[in-house]
């Protein structure tokens, strides 16, 4: 079946919301964050790090996501495996590092019980003083779910979860359109807000604030619903298509603004005549990304859709993924749940471009930056921004957990543009009352 096929057979048509309140208590209350740790994130898949970390055997990751660590490796026969990072003699946590090369042995620091990479134990000091049994060749990590796809490496902690590939459906497809395997992050953010995770990917489930909160988008990103696309998928993942190389619908102008101008000569077209009629760059940009991609090593370009060739497209995965994919780059924007505080998230921001040869920087939302794999700048510790939109973003979110605590507010009076938020907390529901 045909990539558009299969995408109108997963969406969503007509009135599929219940209507499902979305009350305060869902943003503060432990036990509600409880069930959602014990119905949502212990099920679902779950983005680890970059596939390049572990080009390597014997390099690891290790991405911590609430009171789990899960370790991420490549093993001698080139296998990427997953494990809960924690000894299973006493329950130390077995590897401190976010990221290692040349592991050959896994120690711990406790007894200096040593693992394989293929989570054996392998030496363990007075082994023949366990009276239940050497455990040398029989005691193992806890391995969990582990796959890649987009240059990305997913976990899942359910043993019956199904494949990443069929948990995201067509939106799998969708994203490997832009052939992201060996693109390069470039920009790797994680901060602390005082807001739950849900206050965020609720801002990431509508684009109703971006007139309010991103003004100066409008004048290259059209951001009015009635020219924008939304598919809601039954997987419980969303996508959400909007134009850019177009000034928003409501700025009534027909002047080239910045950046849109430096956008157009970037790829040789002049902004000049399309002043008095920009809404017709758009098309010329598609015209001239297609014709001279290739010859610029934008080799990807081949698999992508016209509209792909200048829109943004974003997806909202369920339950706390947000990709804008667009051919040039990137976003991963993520919050986790904090913890032990339903009051706070951590948020993580990464930006990935593809290794074009000749283009050593790429523009990314802390400027431009050196195509390289980036450091991990931690907010708090010397970064300033987690990125400007996101920053506008964050803007209102302590503000609105504080609100939600409100007696004055007992459910939300949404829009039709803003139907992925309802459907996100549906679909908890769903989780956490056993219907998924
Ligand atoms: S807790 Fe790891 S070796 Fe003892
Ligand atoms: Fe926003």
């Amino acid at each position: 079946m045909h990539i558009e096929e299969r995408t109108q057979k997963e969406k969503l048509s007509g009135d599929f919301l219940r209507g499902d309140p979305i009350t305060g208590d869902r943003y503060y209350s432990r036990e509600f964050a409880q069930k959602e740790w014990d119905h949502i994130f212990t099920r679902t898949w779950q983005i680890g790090g970059m596939s390049a970390q572990l080009a390597e055997t014997g390099s690891t990751i290790t991405h911590s996501i609430g009171e789990e660590s899960i370790l991420m490796l490549r093993d001698e026969a080139g296998v990427i495996r997953a494990y809960y990072n924690v000894c299973p003699h006493r329950g130390n946590r077995l590897v401190k590092e976010e990221h290692k090369c040349g592991v050959k042995r896994l120690v711990c620091a406790y007894h200096s019980w040593a693992f394989s990479l293929d989570g054996v134990v392998r030496h363990v000091r007075d082994a023949e003083d366990y009276p239940q049994g050497n455990p040398i060749g029989k005691v193992q990590l806890k391995e969990i779910r582990c796959e890649t796809l987009g240059g990305l490496v997913w976990f899942n902690m359910d043993p019956a979860a199904p494949s990443l590939r069929e948990a995201l459906g067509v939106v799998a497809e969708q994203l490997e359109r832009y052939q992201s395997d060996n693109w390069v992050r470039v920009m790797w953010l994680t901060g602390t807000v005082d807001c739950n995770w849900k206050i965020i990917h609720d801002n990431f489930n509508e684009s109703y604030h971006v007139q309010s909160l991103h003004r100066e988008l409008g004048t290259f990103i059209d951001n009015a619903y009635q020219n924008t696309d939304f598919d809601l998928y039954k997987s419980g993942h969303n996508r959400m298509k909007m134009k850019g190389a177009l000034p928003a619908s409501s700025s009534r102008t027909d002047q080239v603004q910045a950046p849109l101008d430096d956008i157009l000569r970037s790829w040789e077209v002049d902004p000049e005549p399309f002043h008095g009629r920009v809404r017709e760059a758009r098309a010329a940009l598609m015209v001239q990304k297609r014709k001279l991609g290739q010859e610029r090593g934008y080799t990807h370009y081949e698999k992508l859709s016209d509209d792909q060739l200048t829109d943004y497209h974003h997806y909202t995965l369920f339950p706390n993924i947000s990709l804008t994919m667009s051919a040039d780059g990137y976003q991963v924007l993520r919050p986790q749940p904090h913890p032990s505080d339903p009051e706070k998230c951590l948020f993580d921001h990464w930006f990935m471009v593809p290794k074009v040869e000749g283009v050593p920087e790429a523009a990314t939302p802390l400027g431009m930056r050196p195509v390289v794999p980036a450091a991990h700048e931690i907010f708090g510790e010397g970064v300033e921004s987690l990125g400007f939109v996101a920053d506008q973003d964050l803007s209102v979110a302590v503000a609105q957990q504080r609100g939600l605590h409100s007696r004055g507010y007992q459910d939300a009076y949404l829009s039709g543009q803003e139907a992925r938020v309802r459907r996100l907390h549906e679909v908890i529901n769903d989780y956490i009352e056993g219907r998924r």
